[in-house]
């Protein structure tokens, strides 16, 4: 386990960038992530341990693209990309990102929040049930690239 008070949690910064992709690569989606973030769509937040990037999770609350979520999951927020680098995992820092998600988007009003999980990603499913989500009742969600569960939990418990 990574002591609480050695990781810190934060928003991301474009000044960030060369952390991000040189720790975690995808460029691509970060600029992405960062520029929804600027204009004030989601919320990029990292791990940090000592200066190092060890983890990501992007909050987004503009609506889904996904038809079937934004038909029964209305302004529910998406958490999305949660990954912590491989060397960083199992230690607690996945959890804390997802504590900190939560929190932030109960203080926006929230009160629930949502997410995607491909069906056979045990240490994600293992880890969101551990904190409290639930698989929806709706059949998992078929796109052009891929399939995935989705799990919600209250944020108000
Ligand atoms: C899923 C992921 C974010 C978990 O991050 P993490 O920092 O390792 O998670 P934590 O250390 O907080 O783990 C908490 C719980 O998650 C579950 N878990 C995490 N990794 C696991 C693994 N490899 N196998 C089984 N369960 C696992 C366990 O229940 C664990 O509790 P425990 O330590 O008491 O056993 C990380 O494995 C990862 O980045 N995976 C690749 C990207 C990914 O799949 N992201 C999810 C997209 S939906």
């Amino acid at each position: 386990m990574v002591g609480e008070s050695d990781v810190d949690i934060g928003s991301a910064t474009p000044g960030d960038m060369a952390e991000l992709v040189g720790v975690l690569g995808d460029a691509e989606m970060f600029a992405d992530q960062l520029r929804r973030q600027a204009e004030g769509l989601g919320q990029l937040l990292v791990a940090w341990v000592g200066g190092l990037a060890v983890g990501v999770v992007y909050l987004r609350w503009e609506p889904a693209d996904e038809p079937e979520i934004r038909r029964h999951l209305h302004a529910v927020p998406l958490l999305r990309h949660l990954e912590v680098h491989p060397e960083w995992r199992k230690r607690g820092v996945g959890s804390r990102l997802l504590r900190e998600a939560e929190a932030r988007l109960a203080g926006r009003g929230f009160r629930r929040v949502a997410l995607g999980v491909a069906p056979d990603n045990f240490p994600a499913i293992s880890l969101y049930r551990k904190q409290g989500y639930e698989k929806w009742p709706q059949p998992d969600v078929k796109t052009a690239i891929d399939e995935f569960s989705v799990m919600v939990k209250d944020l108000r418990r």
